[in-house]
């Protein structure tokens, strides 16, 4: 049988602590094949849909994010950590496993009424996706789509963004965490 995105998907045990099973997507990335299948899967919805920004969130995002819109010739927004975009930004905070981050995009990222895709590796509580769709919709875009290649169904990310009236697009999921 043929691989799916998940089987390019690595599992290291214990990382970053104790009792973690990271899913790991630079094999995924590493892999022409998986890479393609996976840019192809994550926009394939959207496919036919206007869609002006993919706007992705730091890390994984970045280069799922570029490659999506590089597919759908849009252009890319980043939205990042606290202090690292050059020029004038709005701030959103939001909780972590253990204590609080904030992410950040330009104020100029985006003008009023654009219809944006947001991509990111993986969902979990949804707090990091939530974050990047309030600074989205606090610069006047709209979320047409949160578009993930990995679900960890058990922490509720999903519900969470669904509540917040999201389409939410996984490629696959593992349960436990
Ligand atoms: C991971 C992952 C998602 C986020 C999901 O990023 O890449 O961005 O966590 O978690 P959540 O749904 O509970 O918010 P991480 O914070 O580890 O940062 P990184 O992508 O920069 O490594
Ligand atoms: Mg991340």
């Amino acid at each position: 049988m043929s691989k799916t995105v998940k089987d390019y998907i690595r599992t290291i045990v214990d990382f970053p602590h104790e009792g973690i099973l990271f899913r790991d997507v630079t094999t995924l990335f590493a892999d022409a094949r998986g890479f393609r299948m996976a840019i192809d899967q994550l926009l394939n919805p959207y496919a036919g849909m206007r869609i002006d920004k993919v706007a992705g969130l730091e890390a994984r995002g970045f280069i799922l994010g570029g490659a999506v819109a590089h597919q759908l010739s849009t252009g890319f927004v980043p939205i990042r950590k606290k202090g690292k975009l050059p020029g004038r930004t709005i701030a959103q905070g939001y909780t972590l496993e253990y204590g609080e981050a904030v992410m950040e995009v330009h104020d100029d990222a985006l003008l009023p009424g654009e219809k944006v895709l947001l991509v990111d590796d993986l969902l979990a509580t949804g707090g990091t996706a939530e974050a990047g769709i309030r600074l989205i919709e606090r610069l006047g875009g709209e979320v047409v789509g949160c578009a993930f290649v990995i679900d960890l169904p058990d922490l509720g990310g999903r519900r969470k963004l669904e509540a917040m009236g999201m389409e939410v697009h996984c490629l696959c999921a593992f349960e436990g965490h």
